[in-house]
């Protein structure tokens, strides 16, 4: 393959390509049906209709009612919204104001328990174990009577670790805490049934499964006590006012529609891909690398270390060198890779920064070949010799 450079995209993490069934549903609702939501007249009733039943396919995808379902912007603001929203309800009801989360959480969750931070909230952070996981024993320490809510990452972003989280629901279930999980990694990847799992809440967004960016979803349990996110408005039952974004929604559900018929095959796909990658590697004359949370069970992500011992390691550099020859790559969390810190998931995990300024992420969807892979690890063969000390 010497001289022809491929186009690779291993940055399906951080969004990914829209269906081409989600494309076309969404068409009518920038065109013709333009109705507002909210008004009484057909125009907006019948765009009405198509959010409810858009409601209704996301809530039946996860084993929810339709009413638990809030259509937000995004899956940032599927994170702020129940964990500011519930903490907050909480405390003024009954001042328990003890709060918990994780280390290698996404920003959207760390930067909302800033928040609640400075608002005097009791705010505990826990670390992840060598398995790159919350471990049970410890997260049962840190609860007291004092305990509010609970937020802890589904699917790890960076490294594909995936928490048990209904392992942790059953001991938080009886004790009056509220458990909300980032899912916006796991959602239309694997199965998830909000009742199983054992939440109270739920972040989803819709660009991570081939739908449009700008549109995400929260699951929050009957009952859960939530306050509003965005005031002015009656949409999303009064706690997310604002016109809706019509074709966002009605293209969210159609992703959710082709997610559910092709997971299953997408899966074994993807898997066999990494199992691939890491064979590819493996044998390849790479050294000195180390492959993050290598036995997580969730295919779609292979985080790539880069001993530093070993290596002039500079993210920027590095990324830049497989996007020269057209391999899309990431150091970590993509709304914050513009500015290229090292990643706070890694150096949580025990990583030093300049071991966390060598680490790569390749994340994948069911469109990636076998070849692209091929392809990239003939051009991590060139890199490592271009970064060696
Ligand atoms: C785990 C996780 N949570 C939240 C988000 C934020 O989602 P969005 O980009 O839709 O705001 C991301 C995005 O990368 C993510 O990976």
């Amino acid at each position: 393959m010497r001289g022809i450079i491929l186009k690779v995209y291993f940055d399906n993490a951080a969004t990914t390509k829209v269906h081409p069934q989600v494309f076309e549903k969404m068409i009518p609702f920038l065109n013709e049906e333009y109705g507002n939501p909210s008004s009484i007249h057909s125009f907006g009733r019948k765009v009405r209709v198509a959010i409810e039943e858009a409601r209704e396919t996301a809530a039946e995808f996860i084993n929810a009612d339709p009413s638990e379902i809030y259509f937000v912007s995004n899956g940032t603001e599927a994170n702020n919204f129940p964990i500011l929203g519930i903490a907050k309800t909480v405390f003024s009801e009954s001042t328990k104001n003890e709060i918990i989360t994780s280390t290698v959480e996404h920003a959207s969750v760390l930067e909302s328990f800033e928040e609640l931070s400075k608002l005097g909230f009791s705010v505990k952070i826990i670390d992840v174990t060598n398995d790159c996981v919350v471990d049970q024993k410890i997260l049962q320490s840190q609860i007291s009577s004092e305990t509010s809510l609970v937020s802890l990452i589904h699917v790890n972003n960076e490294t594909g670790a995936v928490n048990n989280i209904e392992k942790f629901s059953e001991f938080i279930r009886d004790k009056d805490i509220y458990l909300h999980t980032d899912a916006v990694q796991s959602f239309g990847k694997i199965d998830l049934d909000v009742k199983k799992m054992g939440i109270d809440s739920l972040s989803a967004s819709a660009h991570k499964l081939h739908g449009p960016k700008g549109i995400g979803l929260v699951y929050a349990k009957a009952g859960t006590p939530l306050s509003p996110m965005i005031l002015g408005g009656s949409q999303e039952r009064n706690r997310r006012g604002g016109t809706e974004f019509t074709a966002g929604i009605i293209g969210f559900a159609e992703a959710i529609q082709t997610a559910k018929k092709e997971m299953e095959e997408n899966f074994d796909k993807v898997n066999r891909l990494k199992n691939y990658f890491i064979n590819g590697i493996e044998q390849s004359s790479l050294q000195n690398y180390s492959i993050n949370c290598k036995e997580s069970p969730f295919p779609f992500i292979l985080s790539l270390t880069f001993n530093s011992d070993y290596y002039k390691n500079d993210s920027e550099a590095m990324l830049m060198f497989l996007d020269i020859n057209g391999i899309a790559a990431s150091n970590g969390a993509a709304c914050t890779s513009g500015t290229l810190k090292p990643s706070h998931v890694i150096m949580n995990m025990g990583k030093s920064k300049e071991d966390a300024s060598g680490t790569i992420r390749f994340s994948f969807s069911a469109n990636n070949t076998i070849k692209e892979i091929d392809y990239t690890i003939e051009k991590l063969e060139l890199m490592t010799k271009k970064f060696r000390k």
